[in-house]
Parts: structure tokens; C-alpha cells; sequence
């Protein structure tokens, strides 16, 4: 039987080890992937951490004749698809661009899956589909209700992709929903690679660590959380690969839809985050508190409890493990 798993995005932050995550648990891969937020050099990066050579092919999903002709080539037994932009506040000032690549780009991978037989899809869903959350720990039955384009581009994918399984009990499909996606590649050799300013906390703050910055903004402390500032579920990246192994899995074994969150179930605070990251430094990072940033929510974090009933994971790596990871990964792309 084809093992190989197509990974869409796969040369990107969360694809990149979640094709390490695949290869470790014996499937076959394929990236895909048009870098434009992403380094050719990390396929190469990603061979080296596995210990073999990985295939990479350079493909524009917006381009539906070559994502046509590829999904024919390789026949994949399924597909994970990370590949999509993900600026919140780029996707307000450009939502056409958005709506382009992250819509036109899944639609035209559905219509080569479905043209070609390849029943399985696994897709990176985001927490901001619930929007401004009315209660936390969020569970996955909670209001839906994206409040900016990229999060719309999320539900209108998440809403797509369950109609066409509704109309082919043949195909199914994982939507997984990342909450705060943070940490690195235990080796230090793998991780975000953020082009100018991180929009993400966890980066900017490595950055301030490393003195390329020299001081966090605190977006707002007069939210409604324990010291006031944004309380959110960062979630390891190497956990977070791990959930990908295992929702695919389900696919293969179970051949039924999953909706999962994938998080801790652990709220953190702006101000606990750099307090975290100043004790895997060893010392303070600066920060001010500034304005808030438009689009916020007080609190975010994820009931996870599904995910474990479903797939058998659960988050094992804790904010020590992700400040560490991330620390190591900054060292690694260098200081001030
Ligand atoms: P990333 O930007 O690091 O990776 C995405 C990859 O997709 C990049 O390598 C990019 O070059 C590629 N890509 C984008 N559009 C493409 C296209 N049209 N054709 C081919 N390749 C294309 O992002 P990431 O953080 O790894 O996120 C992966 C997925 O997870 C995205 O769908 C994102 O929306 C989602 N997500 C991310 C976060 C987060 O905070 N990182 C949180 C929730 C959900
Ligand atoms: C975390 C907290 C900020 C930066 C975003 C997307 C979401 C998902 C994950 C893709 C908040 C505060 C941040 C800074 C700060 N992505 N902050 N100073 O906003 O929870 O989620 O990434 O799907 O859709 O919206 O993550 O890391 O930007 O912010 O004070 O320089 O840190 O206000 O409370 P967010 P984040």
C-alpha cells in the first residue's frame, strides 16, 4: 500500500517538524511547498535531523493544473495541509491575498484530492475560529465566529471541507485547531523562522533576549485575567507535530471526521511568558506596557479533553520545555 503523505506547507514552522513527527513514525514524505514564508534551505535542514533524504517539490497551490498534476504524480495516502498565510493584522490591510492563497490554495488541493481518490486530509485549523470566547477552557462545541480575514479564511475552510465530506462518506477529514503554537526543535537546528518583527509573542521575546529588540510591548494590562495582561495556551511545537501523527492515524484507522483542539489546557500570561523566558536566561527582559492591540481577546485556552479521548494525545512538554527550546533555536539564528 502508498504510505506517502503529501505535506502542503510542510517546509513552514509547524510542517517542518511535523514531517520529522511522520518520518520518525515510518511514513513516507513528500513536501510541498512555495516558500513564501518559508527558507529553501529546510528540507535540507529536516534530511538531516531524520537521518534521510526528504523530497521536496516546489509547488503553488494557487497554481490548481500543478496541484492537479502532483497529487496524479505521487498518489499520496493522504495530505496535511498547513499551507496558508497566517498574519492576522496583514490579512485586515490584504484580505484579497488571504482569501487567494489560503481559499483558492484549498480548494484546489480538495478538487485534486477528490479528482484523484486521496480520502484522507488533515488540516490546520486555528482557536481563532471561536472568535472572542465566551468562557474558557474553550470546547470544541463553543460558538464559531471569526472576527478578521484569516480567521475567516479558517471557517469558510473548516465549513468547505466538512461539507464535501458530508456529500463522500469515503472521505475524511482532521480539523485541528492550534491554539498558541510555540518552542522549537529540541536540537536547537529547527523552529519559527519569523521574517521582521515577529507578530507571535514567544519569538519577540526570544528576540529581546537576544538583544535584537530591546523591549517586549506588553499588548494591554487592563485585560480581565489575574495580573491584566492576555492569558493564551502556548502549545509545543514538537506536541503539536505529535497530534498530526495521530489525528492521521484516526483517518486511516477509523475513516470518520475529528474536530480536536490541540492545547494544554494551561492559560498563560504575557507577564508569566517573560518572567518564564527570563529563567531559562538566567535574567530579566525588558518590557513596557503599551496600548492595546486591536482584535484581542482577554483569554484563551483549550478544554484539550477530546483530543485525548480521541487520538490519545496530550501535551506533555510544559512552558519550561518551550522557553528552553525556543531559547536554544534563537542562539542558534544568532544574537545582537
Ligand atoms: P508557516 O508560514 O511557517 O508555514 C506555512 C508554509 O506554507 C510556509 O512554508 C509557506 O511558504 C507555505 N505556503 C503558504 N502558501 C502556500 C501556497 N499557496 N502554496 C504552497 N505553499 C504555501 O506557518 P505555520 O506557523 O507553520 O502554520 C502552519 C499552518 O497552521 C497554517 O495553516 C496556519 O494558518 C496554521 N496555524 C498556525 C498557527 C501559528 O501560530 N503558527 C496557529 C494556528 C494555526
Ligand atoms: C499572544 C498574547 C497578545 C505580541 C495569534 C493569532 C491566532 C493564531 C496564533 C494562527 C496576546 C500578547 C503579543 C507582543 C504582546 N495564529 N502580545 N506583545 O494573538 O493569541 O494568536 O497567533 O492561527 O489566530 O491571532 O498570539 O502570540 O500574537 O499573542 O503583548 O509583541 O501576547 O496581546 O495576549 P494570539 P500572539
Amino acid at each position: 500500500m502508498n504510505n506517502t503523505i503529501l505535506i502542503t506547507g510542510g517546509a513552514g514552522y509547524i510542517g517542518s517538524h511535523t514531517t520529522l513527527a511522520l518520518i520518525a513514525a515510518g511514513y513516507d514524505v513528500v513536501i510541498v511547498d512555495n516558500f513564501s514564508n518559508s527558507e529553501r534551505w529546510i528540507p535540507a535542514r529536516i534530511a538531516e535531523l531524520a537521518g534521510r533524504p526528504v523530497q521536496c517539490i516546489e509547488l503553488d497551490l494557487c497554481n490548481a493544473a500543478a496541484t492537479e498534476r502532483c497529487i496524479n504524480e505521487i498518489r499520496p495516502a493522504g495530505v496535511i495541509h498547513f499551507a496558508a498565510l497566517k498574519a492576522v493584522g496583514e490579512s485586515v490591510a490584504d484580505p484579497l491575498r488571504y482569501y487567494r492563497n489560503n481559499v483558492t490554495g484549498t480548494l484546489n488541493l480538495l478538487q485534486a484530492m477528490r479528482q484523484h481518490g486521496c480520502n484522507h486530509l488533515v488540516f490546520s485549523s486555528s482557536a481563532t475560529v471561536y472568535g472572542y470566547p465566551e468562557q474558557c477552557p474553550i470546547d470544541e462545541s463553543a460558538a464559531l465566529c471569526a472576527i478578521n480575514p484569516y480567521g475567516r479564511t479558517k471557517l469558510m475552510m473548516e465549513q468547505a471541507i466538512t461539507d464535501i465530506s458530508s456529500a463522500d462518506p469515503d472521505f475524511n477529514a482532521a480539523l485541528l485547531r492550534y491554539f498558541n503554537p510555540a518552542g522549537a526543535h529540541p536540537s536547537g537546528r529547527l523552529g519559527e523562522l519569523p521574517r521582521g518583527a515577529p507578530n507571535n509573542l514567544v519569538p519577540f521575546v526570544a528576540q529581546v533576549a537576544a538583544g535584537i529588540r530591546d523591549r517586549v510591548r506588553v499588548f494591554g494590562n487592563d485585560y480581565r485575567t489575574g495580573d491584566g495582561t492576555g492569558v493564551r495556551d502556548y502549545i509545543h511545537v514538537m506536541d503539536l507535530a505529535q497530534a498530526h501523527v495521530q489525528a492521521l492515524a484516526y483517518l486511516q484507522r477509523e475513516r470518520q471526521d475529528l474536530v480536536v483542539n490541540l492545547g494544554t489546557g494551561q492559560g498563560y500570561s504575557v507577564l508569566q511568558i517573560i518572567q518564564a523566558f527570563a529563567r531559562t536566561i538566567g535574567h530579566d527582559i525588558p518590557y513596557e506596557i503599551t496600548e492595546r492591540r486591536p482584535g484581542d481577546a482577554d483569554a484563551c485556552y483549550a478544554n484539550p479533553s477530546l483530543a485525548q479521548a480521541l487520538l490519545g494525545w496530550k501535551a506533555s512538554r510544559d512552558l519550561d520545555a518551550i522557553c528552553a527550546d525556543a531559547w536554544r533555536w534563537q542562539l542558534h539564528l544568532g544574537a545582537a
